[in-house]
Parts: C-alpha cells; structure tokens; sequence
C-alpha cells in the first residue's frame, strides 16, 4: 500500500504565481461536495472562511463563529480535495488575545483538520499574533481593509482606506509582510490602492471588492452562485442557483403531490 501524499499548491506556488503575473482564484468552502467540485476545477486555494456564519450556519454575521464550528467544516473540505490549499479562519475572539492564544488555535486546526494555512484580520495589532505563528511553522494569510470581524467598530459594512485612512491600510500591508504573511486579503478598498498594495509589497493580494489589479480574487462561493438572498456589490453571481434551487424543489413536491414520482425507474421489483 502506498503512503504517497497529494501535492498541494504551496506558499511557494502562490508566490510564483505573483511573479510570473499570473492571477489566481480563491473560494470560500464549507463542506465536502463543494470541495469536491471547486477542487476538481482547480481553484487553486480553498478558504474555510468565518463567512459559514451567514452563509451557513444562520448567524447574521461572522462574530459568533467558533473554532469548534469551523473545524469539522475545515476537516470535510481537506478530506474532500487533493490539489487546493485549504485556508482556516481564525474567528473572531480565537487569537486577538495574544499570540500564544493565536498559536493555541491554530494547532487545532492544523492537528484535527490538517488545513495549509490560517486567516486572520487586522494590521499592526496583530502583527505579535503573526510573528508566533510564523515561527512556528504555520502559514499566515493577513485580511485588511474591511474586516468583518471589527463590523461593530468599522460602523458597518462600508468601503475602507478611502482618503487619509489609505495610508493606514499601506503602513498595515507592510508590517504584515515583514511579519511575514504569505498573502493578504483587501477587502472593500479602493481599486486604486489596491493596485498600489498590490505592486508595493512582495506576497500575492487577493482582492474582494478591490479591483482587478490584485494578484488573486476571492468570493463567497453562494454569491458566485448566486444562492445568497442578497448579492453583495462587491460580489458577482455566475448563475442564479437559488432559483434553480427553488424550482426543482417545488417540481420535487408537485410529483409527489401528484404521484408522478417516484416512476418505476426509482422503483424495485
Ligand atoms: O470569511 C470569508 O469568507 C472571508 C472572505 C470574504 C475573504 O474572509
């Protein structure tokens, strides 16, 4: 029997991809069919992001997330796939206490879902957080601009780094790659400073309501879908499964209703 490991794209293919101009996709990811399907169509990097809390878990947004919840969802998609980087967030109140907490986290997702890499937002607040991890041998991805998890201090979801506040949103890119990120995630910022970022620092950007000019694009897997209630602006939906969805579920019901399912294809003799 073989002990032969999958080959998973790497820090070291991400930061190729930066090199060569090569511009790269990210999803979001939360269970094993998605997995499959995203990791089959090579999306190179697949994140198991705190947005399962209003996308999959019913919260309104990602602050009640915890790590146990997001766990078994970083385990499915690592099992579920073969090629992609599996990235795990941080949630909210997991790491911001001190890097030791940050360190503490992390091994769980590392040890009981074997994720590539771990997400965390913020600039320089959490740059100790950064150092500890790096330190210890566990892939950083930084995440600024709008941050969800600080929904309640950004005042809402609103476009961040706008006029003087872009200056902060630079100084934090460069402290996390001197921390020693392998990549950021700009949300909700000016396509111009994202561009700015995005040839000013050495890791791969990925963008998300940033413009084009990032290194990569990341979206919420049910927005790209279109199943999301409520598109974003900053998200584009590919097709409009939430109908499709809806559709097929009614046809579903109306055969049964009136015994046109199941036919003797679906039945045993
Ligand atoms: O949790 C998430 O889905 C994210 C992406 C929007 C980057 O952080």
């Amino acid at each position: 029997m073989s002990n032969a490991q999958s080959v998973r794209i790497s820090v070291a293919d991400l930061a190729a991809k930066k090199r060569a101009g090569e511009r790269f996709a990210m999803l979001t990811c939360y269970e094993q069919i998605t997995a499959e399907i995203f990791d089959s169509a090579n999306i190179p990097v697949l994140l198991v992001g705190d947005s399962a809390g209003n996308n999959f878990l019913g919260f309104e947004n990602t602050i009640p997330v915890t790590v146990d919840e997001l766990i078994p969802m970083a385990r499915a998609v690592v099992n579920s796939s073969s090629k992609a980087m599996v990235v795990a967030d941080l949630p909210f109140g997991s790491y911001e206490s001190s890097p030791e907490q940050a360190l503490i986290t992390s091994i769980r997702f590392f040890k009981e879902a074997k994720v590539g890499a771990v997400k965390l937002e913020g600039g320089v607040k959490v740059v100790p957080q950064i150092q500890k991890l790096v330190a210890s041998g566990i892939p950083v991805m930084g995440h600024l601009g709008l941050t969800p998890q600080s929904v309640h201090t950004l005042g809402g979801f609103k476009v961040q780094g706008r006029g003087d506040d872009a200056q902060v949103i630079i100084n934090d890119a460069k402290a996390l790659v001197a921390a020693g990120v392998f990549a950021i995630v700009l949300e909700a910022v000016p396509a111009q400073l994202a561009k700015q970022i995005t040839s000013a620092i050495s890791v791969p950007t990925i963008g998300i309501g940033a413009g084009v000019d990032c290194d990569g694009q990341v979206l919420v897997w049910t927005d790209l879908m279109g199943l999301t209630a409520k598109i974003p602006k900053l998200a584009k939906a590919y097709r409009n499964m939430r109908k499709e969805m809806s559709d097929a579920v009614s046809e579903f019901a109306q055969d049964v209703a009136a015994g046109r399912f199941p036919t003797a294809e679906q039945s045993f003799n």
